[in-house]
């Protein structure tokens, strides 16, 4: 299934648009005729979603940019009105997972999901508000959170992506008055490299059932190939990016009398990393 509204004339920015999920989405919404400015640290594989947008007739803009730094991820939505003088579709999607038990957890890596899962969000979505608010526009902001948010002991990862689904809920009774709609996006487990800090021997276990030959050093991006023959071999346990682009150009191509405001994914069985 390939969902694909017309959102010719749209501007959207999409946070973390250098790998997995957010680099699905940010393809989907150039694929449905929005100009899209996409956000990582990592250029050349934004370039390369660039180059698919382009070729297939479209507009993408990158912007290297960390969303720990909150001046850089505010002029992410100014970008778009520098750009275009309007802002559609805003979605946050940047995020790091650490999944150690609280008593052996470290610091840093609670900081960086801080930052990065909720710090970078709220600035993200205060940004938008305001760019959209300027336009006079309708807008959307999804939020992409994480079945984690529906487990009470999911952890510093888990307890980050409770605090997506508040702000989300909090900033919607915010903005009762205006034409700005807010999602939260809930996957399970997707096939991306956001489990490259995880136990090493699930990921082990995907790199051996995708059949290609190669290893995985803990801490680093698995090659693209890898992820989608070991989706493909592990469909029932784990989605593809672009179950969830399927899921975001739905939301964003409803009418405005219409807005979901969370929705939870998964695959047809658990999986526990
Ligand atoms: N995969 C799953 O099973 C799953 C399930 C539920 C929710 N999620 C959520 O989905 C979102 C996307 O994750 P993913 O699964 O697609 O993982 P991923 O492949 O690791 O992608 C994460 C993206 O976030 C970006 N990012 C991380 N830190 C950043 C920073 N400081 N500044 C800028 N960009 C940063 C990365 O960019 P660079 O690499 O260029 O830094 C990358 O583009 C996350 O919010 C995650 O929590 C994932």
């Amino acid at each position: 299934m390939s969902v694909t509204p017309d959102l010719s004339g749209q501007t959207a920015v999409v946070t973390g648009a250098s790998s997995g999920i957010g680099r699905a989405i940010a393809e989907r919404l150039g694929a449905c005729g929005a100009h899209v400015i996409l956000s990582g640290r990592t250029e050349a594989t934004m370039r390369q979603s660039v180059d698919a947008i382009t070729r297939a007739g479209g507009r993408a803009t990158v912007k290297v940019s960390d969303v720990r730094d909150p001046a850089a991820m505010a002029h992410l939505a100014e970008s778009a009105l520098e750009l275009d003088g309007r802002l559609d579709i805003f979605v946050n999607n940047a995020g790091v997972a650490w999944l150690a038990p609280i008593i052996d957890g470290d610091v840093e890596h609670w900081r960086a999901m801080l930052e990065t899962n909720v710090l970078a969000l709220l600035v993200g979505c205060q940004a938008a508000i305001r760019a959209m608010r300027s336009t006079g526009n309708p807008g959307r902001i999804i939020n992409v959170s994480s079945v984690a948010a529906q487990d009470r002991a999911s952890g510093v990862y888990g307890a980050t992506k409770h605090a997506v689904n508040v702000i989300t809920q909090t900033l919607r009774e915010e903005l009762a008055d205006d034409s700005i709609q807010l999602c939260s996006i809930m996957p399970g487990l997707v096939a991306t490299n956001i489990g490259r800090n995880h136990n090493p021997a699930v990921i082990e276990g995907i790199v051996a059932v995708s059949g290609v030959d190669t290893t995985f050093v803990p801490g680093e991006h698995l090659a693209n190939e890898v992820l989608e023959k070991g989706q493909a071999a592990l469909s029932d346990f784990m989605m593809s990016p672009e179950d969830i682009a399927d899921a975001v150009a739905y939301v964003v191509g409803l009418p405005a009398s219409v807005n979901i405001t969370d929705l939870a994914l998964r695959p047809p069985k658990g999986f526990d990393l």
